[in-house]
């Protein structure tokens, strides 16, 4: 995979980065801006920063739609929910119309939360197919795990080699369900965004840009351009 490699100092000065550069895409895009968010632990540096009345005061948050790459199958209100963890770093803290806010739910059955979810981007989307040149999302941001997971694209699981649906059920390979945008969502978007931070991330990192691992996150192809937002620590910095 190439994509620009975009390396920070640290994980202060990266989320500062991307929020500076997510806050220029919104407001130079007159109409909405959609959003897929990462879930995990890399992100809440990001939002905690776009929850600052510095970054919330100009954000046009009415023109910005959120969606989420993948959720794990728990109540929202639970310590390992992602919407749950936005919520609490950044949807609390800003005007954003709810109706803005786009989580996965997690209730019914998975197979249920997935059909919602994808019956949902449907609508948004307005089309039944996914249009190359129209794509789903402006920024899908995605975060990058030591096995080379991406969103909750697992390693050995099924979901891997869906190319059909928006939106699937993840029932192993994790302690909780999972609830995962496929490949092509996550590749119908303007931006791909990896968000990577730590040098845990680095080998991973390099073995995923350099082609040399067979996982999840290596076997997107961004219809749009891809980004690494990185510390200097992921990139070994
Ligand atoms: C999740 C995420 C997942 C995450 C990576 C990296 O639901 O956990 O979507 O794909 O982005 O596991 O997680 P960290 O940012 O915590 O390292």
């Amino acid at each position: 995979m190439t994509g620009k490699l975009d390396i920070q100092p640290d994980p202060a000065a990266l989320a500062r980065h991307v929020a500076d550069w997510l806050l220029d895409r919104a407001m130079a895009k007159a109409g909405k801006t959609a959003i897929a968010l990462s879930g995990g632990s890399t992100p809440k540096a990001l939002f905690a920063l776009l929850a600052t009345p510095d970054y919330a005061r100009r954000m046009p948050w009415e023109r910005l739609e959120l969606w989420w790459g993948d959720e794990r199958f728990v109540p929202h209100d639970h310590p390992e929910s992602n919407y749950g963890m936005t919520r609490a770093a950044l949807l609390d803290h800003v005007p954003i119309p709810a109706g803005n806010v786009h989580p996965i739910p997690t209730g019914g059955t998975p197979e249920e939360a997935a059909q919602g979810y994808e019956r949902a981007l449907r609508q948004a989307y307005g089309a039944e197919a996914l249009d190359p040149s129209r794509p789903l999302f402006d920024v899908t941001f995605l975060g990058l795990g030591e096995d080379g997971h991406t969103a909750s694209l697992i390693p050995g699981q099924p979901v891997l080699n869906e190319r059909t649906k928006w939106v699937a059920a993840v029932g192993q390979g994790r302690p909780e369900v999972r609830i995962t945008l496929t490949y092509p969502a996550l590749e119908s978007s303007a931006v791909v965004a990896f968000l990577i931070a730590g040098a845990g991330k680095a080998q991973i990192l390099a073995q995923v840009r350099d082609g040399g691992a067979d996982v999840p996150a290596a076997r997107l192809r961004p219809q749009g351009e891809l980004i690494w937002f990185v510390d200097r620590a992921a990139a070994g910095g």
